[in-house]
């Protein structure tokens, strides 16, 4: 049975969804099977992310409604990363034992499933806490970013997850400006959201420009090694921060 993961923010345009998909691929380099749902319905990207937006025909609310069986809406990556896209219209009817549905149907196929949530706390984050295992929030280096990742931490355990169960990841860190004192180091990010680190990953040009360079994946070996990192302690090894 896959171990299920949603992966959330406060703030939007943290990196939630460049963390899918790298960490996707950092996780199938090691032998996992992983399969990410685009749960950002009506603002899909991952299909994008992954240069697989051209075979786009179905979405996993297809098969929520039976329009498409389970095999015929996934888009291969690769033989060990696979995309379920996210609808384009709003899924009036979903909730949270439709949603366990859909995943139950890949479960036994895969080692991981990552939902690439909406960022924010509204109904789809919480349908997505209510059906994962753990959680993932991804914040910057910066005041406003901090206090929102702390607040969805809080509504992540008021939906029901247990605090340990939710881990920071530290997006777009750049060591030279928090020197330059113009964000806040990793201790004060940790202290002002209360969410253990599973990870940070440096700003990276080439993530940016991904959807046009179609590189985006962490082609500098400093990115390479942060996510090989969390996908080393996502799977238990106890691996120091890299910076
Ligand atoms: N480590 C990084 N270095 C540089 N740019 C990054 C990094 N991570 C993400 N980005 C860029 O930040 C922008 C937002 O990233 P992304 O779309 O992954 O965020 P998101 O949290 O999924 O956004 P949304 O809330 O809209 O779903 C993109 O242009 C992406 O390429
Ligand atoms: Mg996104």
């Amino acid at each position: 049975m896959a171990k299920i993961y949603t992966v959330a923010s406060g703030k939007g345009g943290v990196g939630k969804s460049t963390f899918c998909a790298n960490i996707a691929v950092a996780l199938s380099e090691m032998g996992k099977k992983v399969l990410l749902i685009d749960g950002d319905a009506t603002l899909r990207c991952l299909d994008l992310l992954l240069g697989v937006d051209e075979m786009v025909l179905y979405d996993w609310l297809d098969v929520v409604e039976n329009r498409c069986d389970s095999e015929k809406a996934r888009l291969f990556y690769n033989d060990n990363v696979q995309l379920l896209p996210a609808p384009v219209e709003y899924p009036d009817d979903i909730d949270v034992e439709k949603f366990k549905g859909l995943i139950d149907k890949y479960s036994s196929a895969y080692d991981y499933i990552f939902i690439d949530s909406p960022a924010g706390i509204g109904e789809l984050p919480e349908i997505y806490a209510k059906c994962c295992d753990e959680c993932i929030i991804v914040a910057t280096a910066d005041e406003v970013s901090a206090r929102s990742a702390c607040a969805m931490g809080n509504k992540m355990i008021k939906w029901g997850i247990k605090e340990e169960k939710i881990r920071l990841i530290i997006n777009r860190f750049d060591k030279k400006a928090v020197k330059r004192g113009k964000l806040l180091n990793i201790d004060d990010i940790v202290d002002k959201t209360y969410i253990r680190l599973l990870g940070i990953v440096p700003e990276e040009k080439n993530l940016m420009y991904a959807s046009v360079t179609e590189k985006a994946f962490s082609v500098n070996s400093d990115v390479k090694m942060a996510f090989s990192n969390i996908a080393g302690r996502i799977l238990g090894k106890e691996i120091e921060l890299y910076l």
